[in-house]
């Protein structure tokens, strides 16, 4: 007997929808399932990300870009959505904070409506943000999280945290098949140069030979983690059996101080900036560090690029970007 999908459509490919595909990371998604051979549908509003970051994908026959803002509903067929539609930098997302809500929740709603309509499988991006500032080190899934619900990081936070709920009901009430990653810092080409994170922050001001901007004391930590490795990782969720919803933490585990992480650009760039010492912003934590045995148990992944390396191919990005 011929299959309905070779009768229709000769090439049958999967049909992926990445929702902030234009953005940093769903453009690396993106990149990477065209690759593969999938067809692929990336839906944006343009609020943080741009075309630029597809545009070597124009023209390809199994890649389409569709302008379209995730708190309206969607209609298409699709076998598979990663819903990355957020903006995900405190200055963005802190810009028009009842959108960044709208965004996380009814963006949530429609597309697990969709994929109930479509019988598709979908893949939540969220976030470490949903264990706020913790009292656990490092935070394994099992961490509830220490979240203000009233400030100014809240939109997000909460948002997110809602968007995990509405994908856990939509999982127990209908059966829908869903995945949750909680992502954690994660740095690398397409950056957006305004988002105000250190890592861009700190190239972008020793390229620039302009004062380093360090919050705090500097000895606050963080963990990042190179896009590849991330893009890994999301694969390798939503290829997983229907048993795993997850959610799962994807980030790299190895700590560095911010006066570290600067020094290292310092030395990358060959700068003559300076350090200058400001106040740390409120609710920032002073410590976020993934716990990915569920990960390497469950994935067999890991990160695998070393911070120097990735920190390489970033300051080049941002030489590009700046006409350097
Ligand atoms: N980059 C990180 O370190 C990180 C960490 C944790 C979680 N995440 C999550 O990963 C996802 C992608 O993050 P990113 O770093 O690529 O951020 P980004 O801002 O570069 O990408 C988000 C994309 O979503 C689009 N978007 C925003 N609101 C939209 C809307 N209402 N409708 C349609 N498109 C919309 C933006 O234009 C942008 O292209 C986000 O959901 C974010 O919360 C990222």
């Amino acid at each position: 007997m011929v299959e309905s999908a070779t009768l229709f459509n000769r090439e049958y490919m999967s049909k992926i929808l990445v929702t902030g595909g234009a953005g940093f990371l769903g453009s690396h998604l993106c990149d990477r399932l065209v690759a593969s051979g999938m067809d692929v549908l990336c839906v944006d509003n343009f609020y943080t990300g741009s075309k630029t970051n597809v545009a070597e994908l124009f023209g390809k026959p199994n890649f389409e870009l569709m302008r379209h803002d995730v708190t309206f509903p969607l209609y298409v067929e699709v076998d598979q959505i990663f819903n990355l539609a957020c903006p995900a930098s405190p200055i963005h997302y802190q810009f028009d904070p009842v959108q960044t809500t709208k965004t996380s929740v009814h963006g949530a709603i429609n597309m697990l409506g969709l994929a109930k309509r479509v019988k598709a499988k979908i893949l939540q991006a969220s976030t470490s943000e949903v264990y706020g500032d913790p009292e656990v080190h490092p935070q394994p899934e099992s961490y509830w999280g220490r979240v203000n619900p009233i400030g100014p990081r809240s939109c997000y936070d909460e948002g997110k945290r809602c968007a995990e709920t509405l994908f856990f009901d939509y999982h127990r009430q209908h059966n829908l098949p869903i995945k949750i990653v909680r992502i954690f810092n994660t740095y690398g080409p397409r950056m957006h140069p305004g988002d105000g994170r250190v890592v861009s922050n700190f190239i972008l001001q020793a390229l620039r030979n302009e004062d380093i901007t360090i919050y705090g004391d500097g000895l606050q930590t963080r963990s990042f983690c190179y896009v590849d490795d991330l893009i890994d990782g999301m694969m390798k969720v939503m290829n997983t059996g229907e048993d795993f919803t997850g959610p799962v933490n994807l980030g790299n585990p190895s700590e560095i101080k911010m006066l570290e992480l600067a020094e290292k650009v310092l030395r990358l760039t060959a700068s003559k900036s300076k350090m200058v010492f400001k106040i740390l912003p409120q609710d920032d934590p002073k410590q976020r560090q993934p716990d990915i045995s569920k990960a390497k148990a469950k994935l067999n992944w890991q990160p695998k690029v070393a911070l120097d390396d990735g920190l390489k191919l970033t300051v080049d990005y941002f030489k590009a970007v700046l006409n350097l």
